[in-house]
């Protein structure tokens, strides 16, 4: 259980003077230096309850109760110690804070760590692919004429085959369960740690405050599945993130275009237009409606052309409707797939 500082309950107990209070619920009488009452704890004709202002405690001579000013408050009112300190605090005007317990606490620092571990393994990630042996991924980002301002503002990078992430992190000094909790690193029935993502070309999500929550990797070939991404763990919910939102509330636009791929939001930026995200997939959530809504008024969705997109389309506008924003569909004329495909070739303007 997270407790107050005994500064903060030496500071609520000396605001609140034990006559002043008690006197709320029992008529005392000044006799001497004390103040005495009828026991409010148990009954009694003659007054043997007695309160001390130098001491600032009282004292029961029938029944034995005593204590501090907080702890009358604890028993007259039936609250534990904690309870009965807030509302002491409250009627002195004191503002406590809010307490973690250790439940929380473990947790906070458990973010944190898997907070750190995505930053360095995006670095890693990145600087493999710049290395003699990601040959395989260096031709793919150019056969996707990706260039290296693009590559660096998003971070892209490269997972080799060699579970060389887990050996790294373990150099780093992160525990077995921390790397479990990041997602990154799975166990076989054998007990045996692996890299997840495995040979492909690696894309770190990001949220709003530029702290790497997740990520996707693409094969380098036609191999399938197309993508991984990393499954919703402590720091990372699907629903309420959108991949480029880091990079897209930097360009000044009121407006943002709403896309489904990595690489279309990417391939967008490269050619000059900023404000793209992807939702990835899936269709746009209202979390995340609410999220882009905050950065722009106007919305334009640039789904790929086939059904699924059509469908998420109609899904988007009306979530995006719902929340008051100004609505535009972007129509890929010409033979185009998706966005990506389309400014290949036929350019951004
Ligand atoms: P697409 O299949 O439209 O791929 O999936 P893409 O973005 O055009 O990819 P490229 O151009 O072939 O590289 C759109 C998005 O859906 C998710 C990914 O986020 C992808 O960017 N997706 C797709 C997956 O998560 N897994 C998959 O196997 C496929
Ligand atoms: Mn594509």
């Amino acid at each position: 259980m997270a407790r107050y500082s005994d500064e903060l309950i030496d500071e609520i107990r000396s605001n609140n003077d034990i006559v002043d209070v008690i006197s709320q619920y029992v008529i005392l009488k000044r006799s001497g230096r004390n103040f005495f009452g009828l026991c409010p704890f148990h009954k009694e004709k003659s007054p043997s309850f007695s309160v001390s202002p130098d001491k600032q405690i009282f004292h029961c001579f029938g029944c034995g109760a005593g204590g501090d000013v907080i702890h009358f408050v604890s028993k007259i009112e039936n609250l534990d110690f904690k309870q009965a300190l807030e509302m002491l605090a409250e009627k002195s005007g004191i503002t406590l804070p809010i307490l973690a317990d250790a439940q929380d606490v473990v947790k906070i620092k458990m973010k944190e760590k898997v907070h750190k571990i995505n930053e360095i393994t995006a670095q890693f990630f990145h600087e493999n692919l710049y290395k003699p042996d990601a040959k395989l991924a260096q031709n793919y980002v150019k056969m996707r004429k990706l260039d290296n301002r693009t590559l660096q503002t998003f971070q892209i990078g490269y997972s080799t085959n060699f579970d060389e992430l887990y050996k790294m992190l373990k150099r780093e000094g992160f525990s077995d369960e921390e790397i479990m909790a990041s997602s990154l690193v799975g166990k076989s029935i054998k007990g045996q740690f692996y890299d997840k993502f495995k040979n492909r070309l690696m894309f770190p999500i990001k949220d709003v405050q530029d702290k790497v929550i997740a990520f996707g990797g693409r094969v380098l070939d036609d191999s399938k599945p197309k993508y991984i991404n990393s499954p919703e763990n402590i720091v990372y919910s699907k629903g309420r993130n959108l991949f480029g939102l880091n990079v897209a509330k930097k360009s000044g636009k009121d407006k943002i275009i709403i896309v489904e791929g990595y690489m279309d939001a990417i391939s967008l930026y490269q050619r000059g237009i900023t404000n793209v995200v992807a939702s990835l997939g899936t269709a746009l959530t209202e979390a995340q409606g609410r999220l882009l809504r905050k950065y722009a008024s106007q919305m334009i969705i640039g789904y790929d052309s086939d059904g699924a997109g059509q469908a998420a389309t109609i899904r988007g506008m009306e979530i995006l409707q719902n929340l008051g924003c100004d609505i535009r569909i972007l129509q890929l004329d010409g033979e185009a797939k998706d966005p990506d495909e389309y400014v290949i070739k036929y350019g951004s303007r």
